[in-house]
């Protein structure tokens, strides 16, 4: 199926805000995501970071998981959680590119510093380089390197990186390859949005048929380069709000679908959807499950009041030891625990949310619930079965049995804390 709306994103302050401790950008994005779009459209994470520091970032921030991966200043496409490369991109860089060359010709500037070893990678030699320097580095860097007969693709990004990759590699080059494969297979996306900060997000813009983001604290070089080849374009904006949610900011002003993260929502029942879903109620319960931990709750008795009366009595939930309870006990011992994570660090949120209907009005909701309390964070792979209550979903949903494993490397310690 053509993907109703895909979302390419750089991460570092973009997806990600780095000076905000609490991530509630992104927290509220994840929301958004999985209550209304994971199940028909696709999530495209395409970042400067190496696989290696792709991983960390990833260990360190409550981000989701993406369906397909650009990593190494679009050098590197995966596809995924298994990540599995895309070994025709490979191919079309490895054209007129001679890394040895590189790195021979750029030892002679004593203006560039090495990167990490992570980050050189077959297709991305990567130094810093000093603003001041900067362009006229590049410009030297260049006639070089075309002496050499090479045809490479210089980036300066955040003020101080300097990326040489093959031509044909790039952001928006690894974007339209992606374009033209969905093309070639009958299903481009209805919409795509692209989302960026700094200058190696920049092709992402010029990319046809796009839409696309500058989020409100992009780097000057982005500004730069969009006041100088994209003003008149109706189809950029910089954003008012900061990272994710200059995302969600854009997706309201193109109008690609819901720009209603449930976590905006005081009262739940208010929260309105593009589709009415099971996935949406699992995103909800969980919200609702954070928010009365913290003992942050408006008008929350009565949807745990609902939950509990419309438990069916034999439901039971399975836990990652072995341990089953009914989902009525269950509920009963959430009742006790209001507030009991007040003034801690503690955050719930969903990942990988799929359903598939097991006959007409009923669901399997398969999904990660991730729980971050204090410094620990764990995860349990969650099936749950679904019922409308009603004759149709509008009419709300019905918990029936839980079952959950912890994911590997993620489990919780002491796991007498661990409710749902
Ligand atoms: C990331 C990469 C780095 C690169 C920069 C800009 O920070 O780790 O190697 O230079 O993005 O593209
Ligand atoms: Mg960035």
């Amino acid at each position: 199926m053509a993907a109703r709306l895909m979302i390419v994103s750089d991460l570092d302050h973009t997806m990600v805000d780095h000076h905000d401790p609490e991530n509630m950008s992104l927290l509220r994005f994840n929301a958004l995501w999985e209550s209304n779009y994971r199940h028909d459209s696709l999530l495209v994470f395409s970042t400067g970071r190496s696989p290696i520091l792709y991983k960390q970032l990833r260990k360190e921030k409550p981000m989701l998981s993406p369906d397909i991966t650009i990593m190494s200043v679009g050098t590197e496409i995966t596809y995924g959680d298994s990540m599995l490369p895309d070994n025709g991109w490979v191919e079309i860089l490895n054209q007129k590119w001679d890394r040895n060359v590189v790195t021979e010709e750029t030892s002679k500037f004593t203006e560039l510093t090495l990167q990490a070893e992570t980050e050189q990678r077959p297709h991305k030699v990567s130094f810093y380089v000093d603003k001041t320097k900067a362009q006229a580095v590049t410009k030297e860097l260049s006639d070089c390197l075309e002496k050499r007969g090479l045809d490479v693709k210089i980036i300066y990004s955040g003020g101080m990186d300097l990326d040489i990759l093959p031509q044909g590699a790039g952001k928006g080059q690894a974007l339209a390859y992606l374009l033209k494969k969905f093309k070639t297979e009958g299903i481009p996306p209805v919409n795509t949005l692209v989302c960026g900060d700094s200058g190696n997000d920049a092709e992402l813009f010029s990319i046809p048929d796009v839409y696309g983001v500058m989020v409100n604290n992009a780097q000057e070089e982005l500004l730069q380069w969009h006041a100088e080849n994209a003003k008149g374009n109706p189809n950029i904006i910089h954003a008012k709000e900061r990272c994710a949610a200059g995302i969600i900011e854009a997706i309201g002003h193109f109008n690609l679908g819901s720009n209603s993260s449930p976590r905006d929502v005081a009262n739940f029942v208010e929260c309105k959807v593009d589709h009415v879903n099971p996935g949406f109620e699992v995103v909800k319960f969980y919200l609702f499950y954070e928010r009365w931990r913290r003992g942050e709750a408006d008008n929350c008795e009565s949807y745990l009041a609902s939950m509990e009366a419309s438990a069916d009595p034999s439901a039971i939930v399975v836990f990652p030891s072995g341990v089953e309870k009914t989902l009525r006990e269950c509920i009963h011992t959430l009742k006790g625990c209001y507030g009991d994570q007040k003034g801690k660090q503690f955050r719930v949120w969903v990942d990988r949310v799929l359903s598939t209907p097991v006959g007409s009005s009923t669901w399997l909701v398969k999904f990660d619930k991730w729980e971050l309390s204090g410094n620990e964070r764990c995860c349990c792979v969650t099936t749950a079965k679904i019922n409308a209550k009603g004759s149709g979903a509008s009419d709300g949903f019905a918990w029936v049995n839980v079952q959950q494993k912890w994911l590997e490397g993620y489990e919780k310690k002491d796991d007498s804390t661990w409710l749902f």
